[in-house]
């Protein structure tokens, strides 16, 4: 909903206002965000408006009528340069007489509702036209450029979103130099801000940065949205936790160079600006065009990261991931890229096929190494057409194979990319992002395509359409596995070289757009050596992406824990692996790798023919278990209980924060299923209790574990104090024992209502410490895990 007198205005989601006026300068003043309150009149707003009465000394005035005010001390809804603001700024342009000074000034607002798409940058969709849209023109009072500020809200899910654009009426050709997205002035000094860092194998991890006098920056220069820096952030005030205080959340639609800013001012003002990454972005704008920046995502929670982050997945499950597949329930898929890496033939996929199928899985995915004379990751990449030696009969026999065995077929691309050793680059050289005649520095032996020529986003949309059209394909998964570097287009001038990192991330869009329309029932999955690239701009098109390259359960249930803050479980593709693990050498329980992967979208990684007999029914058990809850594990709310390392460390706690704990609940909170994990085994510890979320207080739940049994082998020499004949360890006998002794673990099974489970919890039976051991015990070594469920009584 949306109020306003024509100078000031107030834009309300169900629980959250957002306020700001025009000053009598012509400035945007910033009023307010946060829990909603009444602004019904103008004289509401006299409350929220600073008072200056008089100007601090060495401060810049704005004008000779205005004698206290200066744009420095005053929260704005956007800053320029030049008029004595001397934070960030939101816009900064060069102007055709070399200043860049800009002085924006409001001219008129317009109220609309609905939204409509962008032309090339994706956005958040809203099918019903529910959404009201303000628009605030201002004008730059010497130059005239125009720049116009968008808003929509998304009342529902407490989420406004933000664009801008920025108009050059000025007559003459002007350089742009930034452009953000959204700008919100705090009032306070006091904040918090949660950041998503990390790197190959270890994305999203939560930083919390107390914010002191000065900037703080989370920006990705590396061509893409990056694990370096999720372009989600958090802004909190002191004190807040996962369940209670003040929270702000900010996102950008956009999978490219992006730069979030924090600045505290001498005044103790916060300043967040969000959008294109400033650095090395140069964009010229001749008279009478328009640029336009990506759209930002806002949202306030006064209930702390857990109410945020239920409403930021609110909003991404129903206006960010669109099409067919996004309701859908997600098929459970066997991968080939643990299981083979580039060593594929259809012999081998066909014998995974029928191993997933045995197992109970839909999908079969062939992985990279199928094209051109790939056998590692040296070569080939862009000549789309299959290696007659691993695949005869081409896509089209083999996915007519799996399918026949009753498997969907999907497919591994890695479109963006060229390898100097391949056809294509032999062609086109000039296609890569390189600078002609001089020394390239390669990442994984590769380089990117231009996609911001239009001829090379041809090549793309046309090479992509004969791979997906080639076989009966279901699936896709669309990586790309390198950063930027030597950023030069060859079909761009030298002083446009500033926008190719940006013209490429439209390229793409474009490409994505594309296909994906072509391409209506195929269900893609995004992903960059893991989750280098997993942004909202990315989900407007494909449903889902890979998270992280780790699937070590432990790695995972941190990587998993750190994406929830800011995205759902139904965009998370989450695989159990081998061990000991690819990536960490470590061995954990199975069924601890398989309760992680359960809270998105389950997949497995390995070759089934390397389990035992019992893993591989262990398997068939979970992917059954999975498919009577996935619409819980998948489209449920989630909620966050303890965190690794979040709790107090002390002599129980040798791993800094023992115990994790996550709850999905269905929508309409008749069913839960809760994620119980610990890290080390802590001997004789003290109880451990199941703190579950999101239930109806009201309702009576049956609250029941997953029933586990344990091969002797996990027991080792213990299996030899308790039986009558010696049981040497890894004997044969001892792996007969394993196979048809299998105690079963201890039961949790009570009833309660929600407010009892959620509130005083669930003492869960102890672990074993030493040799005590009986069937109510609960087996609990390192790295193991439970699943509860909850279901309501009648
Ligand atoms: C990086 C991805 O993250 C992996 O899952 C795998 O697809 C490899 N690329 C294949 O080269």
């Amino acid at each position: 909903m949306l109020w306003h007198d024509g100078r000031t205005f107030a834009l309300h989601t169900a629980h959250t206002s957002y306020c700001l006026r025009v000053t009598e300068t012509g400035h945007l003043e910033h009023l307010y965000y946060g829990r909603r309150i009444a602004l019904e009149r103008e004289a509401d707003a006299a409350a929220l408006t600073e008072k200056h009465v008089f100007a601090p000394a060495a401060s810049i005035l704005y004008d000779n009528c205005h004698t206290s005010f200066s744009l420095d001390d005053f929260c704005l809804e956007m800053s320029a340069q030049g008029k004595g603001d001397l934070r960030e700024p939101f816009v900064e342009v060069v102007h055709a007489d070399g200043s860049r000074t800009s002085d924006f000034l409001f001219q008129r607002a317009r109220i609309s509702h609905g939204k409509a798409p962008f032309p090339a940058l994706p956005g958040s969709a809203d099918p019903d036209r529910k959404a009201d849209h303000l628009t605030l023109f201002l004008r730059d009072s010497q130059y005239g450029l125009a720049l116009e500020l968008h808003y929509w809200v998304f009342e529902g899910c407490d989420v406004i979103t933000r664009t801008s654009a920025l108009v050059n009426d000025s007559g003459q050709p002007v350089e742009l130099l930034r452009l953000m997205s959204a700008q919100v002035d705090f009032a306070q000094g006091d904040l918090c801000m949660t950041t998503f860092n990390g790197a190959w194998g270890r994305e999203m991890r939560r930083t919390d940065t107390p914010l002191r006098s000065g900037r703080h920056v989370n920006a990705s220069c590396a061509g893409v949205s990056s694990s370096r820096a999720n372009p989600f952030v958090i802004l909190s005030r002191p004190g807040t936790g996962e369940d209670s205080g003040p929270c702000f959340g900010f996102n950008l639609i956009y999978s490219g160079n992006h730069c979030t800013c924090a600045e505290v001012s001498p005044w103790g003002k916060t300043r967040l600006l969000t959008g294109l990454n400033p650095q090395s972005f140069r964009w010229l704008l001749a008279p009478g065009e328009r640029f336009d920046s990506p759209e930002a995502v806002m949202s306030f929670s006064p209930d702390g990261f857990n109410g945020l982050s239920r409403q930021l997945h609110r909003f991404v499950r129903s206006h960010i991931v669109r099409g067919e597949w996004a309701k859908k329930p997600r098929p459970v898929l066997l991968n080939s890229w643990e299981a083979a890496y580039f060593d594929i033939s259809e012999t081998t996929l066909l014998e995974l096929a029928r191993s997933a199928r045995d197992m109970g899985a839909e999908l079969l995915v062939m992985d990279d190494g199928w094209f051109g004379t790939r056998s590692d990751d040296t070569c080939s990449l862009g000549d789309w057409t299959e290696n007659p030696k691993k695949l005869p009969g081409g896509l089209e026999r083999l996915s007519r194979r799996v399918k026949a065995l009753g498997l969907d077929f999907g497919v591994w691309v890695e479109p963006e990319m060229v390898n100097a050793d391949s056809d294509l680059f032999r062609a086109h050289p000039d296609w890569a992002l390189q600078i002609p005649e001089k020394p390239h520095s390669e990442g994984r032996s590769q380089r990117v395509l231009d996609l911001t020529r239009a001829e090379v986003q041809e090549y793309v949309i046309e090479t992509m359409s004969r791979v997906f059209s080639a076989g009966d394909v279901s699936y896709v998964k669309w990586d790309m596995n390198r950063s930027f570097s030597d950023c030069f287009s060859a079909a761009l001038p030298p002083e446009r070289q500033g926008e190719v990192a940006h013209r490429y991330v439209l390229g793409l869009y474009r490409c994505m757009d594309e296909l994906t329309r072509r391409f209506p029932h195929i269900l893609f999955e995004g992903c960059s050596s893991g989750g280098n690239r997993f942004d909202l701009g990315i989900l407007c098109y494909f449903p889902q992406i890979w998270a992280s390259d780790n699937t070590d359960a432990v790695c995972r249930a941190e990587i998993q824990t750190g994406y929830s803050y800011g995205y759902p479980p139904s965009v998370l593709g989450c695989h159990v692996s081998a061990c000991p693990n690819h990536q960490t050498r470590r061995t954990t329980p199975l069924e601890t790798r398989f309760q992680t992967a359960c809270f998105g979208l389950l997949g497995y990684e390995l070759d089934p023919a390397e389990l035992t007999r019992e893993e591989r029914q262990a398997v068939r058990a979970q992917i059954e278990l999975y498919k009577q809850w996935r619409d819980v594990f998948q489209y449920g709310d989630f909620y966050r209980g303890a965190c690794f390392g979040a709790g107090p460390d002390s002599a129980l706690d040798p791993a800094g924060g023992a115990v994790l704990q996550w709850t999905c609940v269905s929508p309409d909170r008749r069913r839960a299923a809760g994620f119980f994990m610990h890290r080390l085994f802590v001997p004789n510890a003290p109880l451990d209790i199941f703190y579950p979320a999101g239930l109806d207080p009201e309702r009576r739940y049956r609250f029941h574990s997953r029933q586990m049994s344990f091969g002797v082998r996990a027991f080792g020499s213990l299996a030899d104090a308790v039986s009558p004949i010696h049981v040497k360890q890894n004997s044969l006998l001892h792996s007969a024992l394993s196979q048809l002794i299998r105690p079963e673990g201890e039961t949790e099974d009570c009833t309660a209502s929600g407010s009892l489970l959620m509130n005083a919890g669930v003492k869960l039976k102890p672990a074993f410490a030493d040799t005590g051991r009986n069937s109510e015990v609960r087996h609990f070594p390192d790295f193991a895990s439970r699943l509860y469920f909850m279901e309501a009584i009648d």
